[in-house]
């Protein structure tokens, strides 16, 4: 096929977006427990460790192979904790091959990445995200429910910045009377360091972490918080459909993130799909079903382009847009899908 005849077999949804990014779960295994994603008291500890559902590499190549004939240029590779899949770095390389794609990430909660990262980079991997929500160890702890220490993921990040990421994202999800109180420190630490923190709103994604909206803080909250220390101005997007809202501190110190999906939805340009570790296609991060994406694997590259181009065609999803009038009825977990 010709470039031009590819460009006009990209699909639109129904609302008219194109197919730019595919956000990938390798594993939907995770060290940690975080309340607001995989509570202890309802994920299993030994939750997806099993590899007999998960796509094997050769698949996972394919997949994305024929995701790019559709149109994404963007990977990211989530989980679960992406970290715990063995031989990422084999997969990176890989993936770091493919003709058309232009970015590859990652999103890792960074307990495992002081011994990763180097590999990761030699691999070609260009852009990191951690998460990281709180600096006060015992916040940190519990939050991870008990998993994590702060330590060690600041060691990942010291480790990342040696093997040469610059400009981490480091999201933190903020939750009222849980780490609101982390928010400055966080930025304290982090400013003039190149790397961008990123305040999440905490989200009624998937069934099991009690929601509970009295635990939101909003972004624009948090925003006049902290641009009463540190004044701010906003930026632009750095590009169409970004879900963060950029906003420089007008001292030069760099910039700071919000991501509010409840208060401030980014449906109109969302050009991103989701793949789940066992090969099924969610077209929103509210959805309440995926589409079984192996059948079309068995096909190659070609019969996961057609399945794409077709599944993408028939993608109506707003669920931020209109959230209230149409409720997910039991939407996916946020573990299966990386955020
Ligand atoms: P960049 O490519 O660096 O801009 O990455 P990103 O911000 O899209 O990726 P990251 O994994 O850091 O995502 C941050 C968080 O934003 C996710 O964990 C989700 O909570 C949220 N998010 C990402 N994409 C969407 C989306 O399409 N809709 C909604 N509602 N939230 C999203
Ligand atoms: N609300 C907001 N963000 C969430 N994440 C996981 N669950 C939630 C939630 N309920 C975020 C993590 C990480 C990304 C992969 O998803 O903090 O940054
Ligand atoms: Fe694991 Fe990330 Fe979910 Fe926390 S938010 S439980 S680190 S997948
Ligand atoms: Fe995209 Fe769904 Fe998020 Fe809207 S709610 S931005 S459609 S993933």
């Amino acid at each position: 096929m010709n470039a031009l005849q590819a460009r006009a077999s990209l699909p639109l949804d129904r609302l008219g977006r194109p197919l730019r990014d595919l956000r990938l779960a390798v594993i939907d295994a995770c060290n940690f427990r975080c309340g607001y994603c995989m509570p202890a008291d309802r994920v299993a500890d030994d939750h997806g460790t099993s590899a007999a559902s998960r796509l094997s590499f050769d698949q996972i190549e394919t997949l994305v192979r024929g995701f790019v004939q559709v149109g994404v240029r963007k990977l990211r590779l989530t989980g679960g904790e992406p970290l715990l899949r063995r031989h990422l770095p084999e997969l990176v390389a890989r993936l770091a091959r493919i003709p058309g794609i232009e970015d590859l990430a990652l999103t890792t909660n960074g307990a495992l990445l002081a011994g990763q990262a180097r590999a990761l980079r030699e691999a070609g991997l260009r852009r990191l995200t951690v998460s990281l929500d709180a600096l006060d160890p015992a916040v940190f702890r519990a939050m991870s429910g008990n998993r994590g220490e702060v330590g060690t993921v600041l060691e990942g990040i010291a480790a990342a910045e040696a093997a040469g990421f610059t400009r981490l994202k480091l999201n933190c999800v903020v939750l009222r009377g849980v780490n609101e109180d982390q928010v400055l420190p966080l930025l304290e630490r982090f400013r003039g360091t190149g790397h961008v923190v990123r305040f999440i709103e905490y989200m009624d994604v998937g069934t099991c972490n009690g929601w509970d909206p009295a635990q939101v803080v909003r972004a624009e909250e948090l925003r006049e918080r902290i641009a009463a220390r540190w004044p701010l101005r906003p930026l632009a997007a750095d590009y169409t459909g970004e879900v963060a809202r950029r906003y420089a501190f007008a001292d030069g110190g760099g910039e700071v993130g919000f991501i509010g999906s409840g208060s401030a939805p980014v449906c109109g340009d969302c050009h991103r799909a989701r793949g789940s570790a066992d090969g099924h296609l969610y077209t929103c991060l509210f959805a309440d079903s995926g589409q079984d994406l192996k059948p079309a694997l068995a096909e190659g590259e070609q019969g996961v382009a057609e399945a794409l181009a077709r599944l993408w065609s028939a993608r109506e999803d707003r669920y931020s847009e209109i959230r209230g009038q149409a409720p997910a009825r039991r939407p996916i977990e946020m573990y299966l899908i990386g955020g």
